[in-house]
């Protein structure tokens, strides 16, 4: 099967596609048919060498939307089923971005039933990491949240995730931004800045850092997405970091959320698995509004 990877870790140029063995799920494992892959900005870090592993060959890719091909013992899927599934790592020889993935049944969930594989395999790492970063802020209806990088793929679900819950959402994105995140819910729109010490919790999307958590209010919450980068707590603010971790029941929830239309799913443009470097450069252009997505 081809598979994009990297093995000296440079720009977009350092995308290779190779050929490799297709392979084997083992117990607990499923064997996906990758039918799309998203680009993320965290591809664009294993490919310049931020996590590390020089030396070896790394693959390319975290959100997977396909259908079961294969499974080991112990699994509940079967073939043939279209499921979303998050397979996290940033050292690895093989990611999604490669025509098959083998992942832990327990990563996987049933596809949404309303939307295409394109627009589906936009969902897993994203709106896991939304969902995962509210639940550290610890909010309750009618609180305030400010999410900076609203208009980013994490800031676009934790909006929506947020009105869902009942908080009051204050998007912090680029000028042009605005109408799509009030149409996401943001009930109020800030560009640049915000009010200082206003919000009873902060999602940092756009590693704002301290500046962020500048806006929180005294004994608030801040939540930035660089686990071991957020800033030092002050005034009483908690601040932590959101790292996401695979979680197939609560992905379901997600998926049947996009059926209900509560959550909106943003493709940008797709690619060839052959174009993947393009793909890259696209993504380090900057100014993506909704995911790149690489179809093998
Ligand atoms: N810890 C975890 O588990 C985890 C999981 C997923 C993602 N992440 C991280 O979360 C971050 C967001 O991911 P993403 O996929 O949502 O990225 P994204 O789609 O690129 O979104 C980032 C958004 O922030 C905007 N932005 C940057 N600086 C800004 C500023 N000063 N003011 C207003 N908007 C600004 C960007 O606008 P422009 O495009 O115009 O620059 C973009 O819309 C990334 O750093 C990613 O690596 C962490």
């Amino acid at each position: 099967m081809r598979a994009a990877v990297v093995k000296t870790f440079g720009g977009p140029e350092a995308v290779e596609v190779v050929e490799t063995e297709v392979p084997e799920p083992g117990a607990r494992q499923v064997r996906i048919k990758v039918a799309a892959a998203t680009l993320n900005p965290v591809d664009a870090g294993v490919r310049g060498g931020f996590f590390g592993g020089a030396g070896k060959q790394i693959g390319f890719g975290w959100d997977v939307a396909g259908t079961v091909d294969a499974t080991g013992v112990a699994t509940a899927w079967s073939v043939g089923e279209e499921v979303v599934a998050l397979d996290p790592g940033m050292v690895r020889p093989l990611g999604t971005h490669a025509e098959y993935v083998v992942v832990d049944t327990d990563a996987v969930a049933k596809a949404p039933a309303t939307v295409d594989a394109v627009h589906a395999a936009t969902l897993p790492l994203n709106a896991l990491t939304a969902e995962q970063a509210l639940e550290l802020l610890e909010l309750e209806a009618g609180q305030t949240l400010l999410v900076t990088g609203a208009a980013g793929a994490v800031g676009g679900f934790a909006i929506q995730l947020a009105a869902h819950r009942g908080l009051t959402v204050t998007a912090l994105a680029r000028e042009g931004d605005e109408e799509l995140l009030r149409s996401l819910g943001a009930a109020h729109f800030v560009s640049g800045t915000a009010e200082a010490g206003a919000y009873d919790g902060v999602l940092d999307a756009a590693v704002l850092g301290g500046t962020a958590l500048e806006w929180v209010r005294d004994g608030g919450a801040y939540v930035g997405v660089r686990p071991g980068g957020h800033p030092e707590p002050v005034r009483g603010v908690r601040s932590t970091a959101v790292a996401v971790t695979a979680d197939g029941a609560r992905l379901a929830k997600l998926a049947a959320l996009v059926d209900e239309g509560v959550l909106t799913l943003r493709v940008a443009e797709t690619y060839p698995l052959e174009e993947a470097a393009k793909a890259h450069a696209r993504l380090d252009q900057g100014g993506v509004r909704g995911r790149l997505v690489l179809v093998p």
